[in-house]
């Protein structure tokens, strides 16, 4: 199992002036140099946190995995052709919602996606991973278009409480389960921190690559980033084997 981390938000503090710092490209060198094996950045079309010049200084520094993160539209595919990341996550995205607020509405992209994304992102030859909800019925499309990686949202899973965290933590097991038993990689991400992460590692199998950025940058600012990444690659590894 392998940590990416998500270096968004190191931009959006950059953007909050306009001073050049801190340089996400470097804080994904840092992150790096702390043991994780890659990192996801996710280009929006308002580019309200990482910009266009980002994305090409980060394909020039990152060693490991680099996921770009995205909507489906024509521009995206367009600059992900051009940067041929390791893996092409694609995700619902609203202009209003201040993050990504839920998986893929799999039944309302599926033919838009079987006819004009998913042959475009095999024709430029990058991998495709979907973020979905946890939903067995979701995984079994993915199945159908033939993408080889979901990435599960943990996002209902991190925002329980009570009785519901045992209920979230049965549905991502489920849909991990699907999706293995169909030959898919299992990804996961959103809203996963220090204190939720290892009930879903004691709890969900076939997971490969998770994905953490907002928690990871808020215990950073207290800790340093070099700390916070090294403290969840080791309890995420400690796992491995
Ligand atoms: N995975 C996806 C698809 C996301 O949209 C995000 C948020 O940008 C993450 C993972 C990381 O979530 P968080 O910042 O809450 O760790």
């Amino acid at each position: 199992m392998k940590l990416l981390v998500n270096i968004d938000h190191v931009a959006t503090l950059r953007n909050a002036r306009s001073e050049g710092v801190p340089d996400p490209v470097q804080a994904a060198i840092e992150c790096e140099k702390a043991g994780a094996a890659g990192i996801v950045f996710h280009l929006r079309e308002d580019r309200r946190h990482i910009k266009d010049a980002d994305v090409y200084g980060l394909k020039k520094v990152v060693k490991g995995l680099l996921d770009f993160e995205m909507g489906a539209t024509e521009e995206m595919i367009r600059i992900c052709s051009e940067i041929k990341p390791h893996l092409c996550t694609l995700v619902p995205e609203k202009r209003e919602e201040i993050t990504t607020e839920g998986g893929l509405n799999m039944e309302a992209i599926f033919d838009d996606y079987k006819n004009r994304v998913l042959p475009k992102l095999k024709d430029a030859e990058i991998p495709v991973s979907l973020f979905v909800e946890p939903e067995p019925k979701d995984m079994k499309l993915c199945a159908k278009l033939g993408v080889p990686v979901v990435e599960l949202h943990t996002g209902t899973y991190s925002n329980a409480t009570g009785d519901q965290i045992k209920k979230e933590l049965e549905r991502l097991k489920e849909a991990a389960t699907v999706a293995h038993d169909h030959g898919i990689q299992v990804n996961a991400g959103h809203g996963l921190n220090f204190e939720n992460i290892r009930a879903f590692l004691d709890n969900i199998p076939h997971v490969e690559e998770i994905s953490i950025g907002h928690a990871l940058m808020a215990d950073a600012l207290f800790r340093g980033l070099p700390v916070s990444v090294r403290e969840m690659v080791d309890i995420i590894e400690s796992y491995n084997g």
